[in-house]
């Protein structure tokens, strides 16, 4: 007999204590649906207090392809979406559709996953009581966050080419017969392209079209209450035109708001930069990329060099 809902100890999709999530790791299941039944009450709280208060302030810091991106996509105030939902509005705009994950995803995967126009989704939530710092990403950080830029077809291309971007790499790892240069190369090149993804995709600012000033299109910084206003206000933050030089030697640390942050023109500038960026990797100017943040684990090598490119 089915057990009520409050007494029934597998409801429940909240970061970290999910034991949907847990056994579907447990099995070595990446890939999974979104079991939508076992969103709790605290659940859907959570995302209500998370939208109702990011209202304002998308208003005021966000780009205006995001704001587009909001409408267009229907999502609720008051419940977290439904994945099925939210691709019925996304896939005729661009192609995109959100993925469900039951956590991390090797960088080679997510990499691929984006060239075919999918983007892998967290779809647990936050604790209520814990609104404001998360370290691992969460379906409001992954929906509200990141989706609404994918209805915009020059920003979904970009994520497109950063998969081209991957698949060259991956070429390239493979196309080295030393197995100790491969796995030194390969670090050093994702290494460039996890900088480089953090600094536009995660973190970007781009200037106003409409006004003076400028607006975030980084998804941590749009799923962020304090960091979306402390990233345009704040005056001890460092922000810089685009520099691909910089970017992909620029170190980066998760747990606090970032000092630095890079500006693009427009998504054709972000675009040509990811361009470059392939550019250099096949001229090997990512072959040696300064040392340090963020960490490249061995899963992430492994799905590079176990990659299928043919
Ligand atoms: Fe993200």
């Amino acid at each position: 007999m089915a057990q009520p809902i409050s007494e029934n100890p597998r409801i429940g999709m909240t970061t970290t204590e999910a034991p949907f999530i847990e056994e579907a790791r447990e099995r070595g299941e990446l890939y999974i649906d979104q079991p939508y039944e076992l969103y709790s009450e605290a659940n859907h709280d959570a995302w209500r207090k998370l939208y109702a208060r990011m209202t304002g302030r998308w208003e005021q810091y966000a780009n205006d392809k995001f704001m587009e991106g909001i409408a267009s996509l229907c999502l609720s105030p008051d419940q977290v979406p439904k994945l099925e939902d939210v691709n019925q509005f996304l896939c005729p705009l661009t192609g995109f559709r959100a993925k469900a994950v039951s956590g991390y995803v090797p960088a080679f995967l997510f990499f691929d996953c984006l060239r075919q126009r999918e983007f892998p989704t967290t779809i647990t939530i936050r604790r209520g009581d814990k609104l404001d710092y998360l370290p691992e990403p969460d379906i409001f950080h992954d929906i509200a966050g990141h989706v609404p830029m994918h209805t915009d077809m020059a920003f979904a291309d970009t994520l497109v080419r950063f998969g081209d971007a991957a698949h060259l790499a991956a070429d390239i790892a493979q196309s080295i017969p030393d197995h100790e240069e491969r796995v030194r190369r390969v670090t050093s090149i994702v290494r460039a392209m996890a900088r480089f993804f953090w600094f536009t995709i995660e973190f970007g600012l781009m200037r106003s079209q409409k006004s003076a000033g400028l607006k975030a299109y980084g998804s941590g910084l749009l799923s962020s209450y304090g960091e979306l206003a402390y990233s345009i206000d704040a005056p001890e933050v460092q922000r810089f035109p685009i520099q691909l030089e910089w970017v992909i030697n620029q170190g980066f640390e998760i747990d606090h708001y970032q000092p630095l942050l890079f500006i693009v023109d427009s998504f054709d500038h972000l675009f040509a930069e990811v361009d470059r960026l392939i550019q250099w990797m096949g001229e090997g100017k990512l072959n040696n990329v300064a040392p340090g943040e963020p960490d490249v684990n061995e899963d992430d090598i492994r799905s590079f060099l176990n990659a299928s490119v043919g």
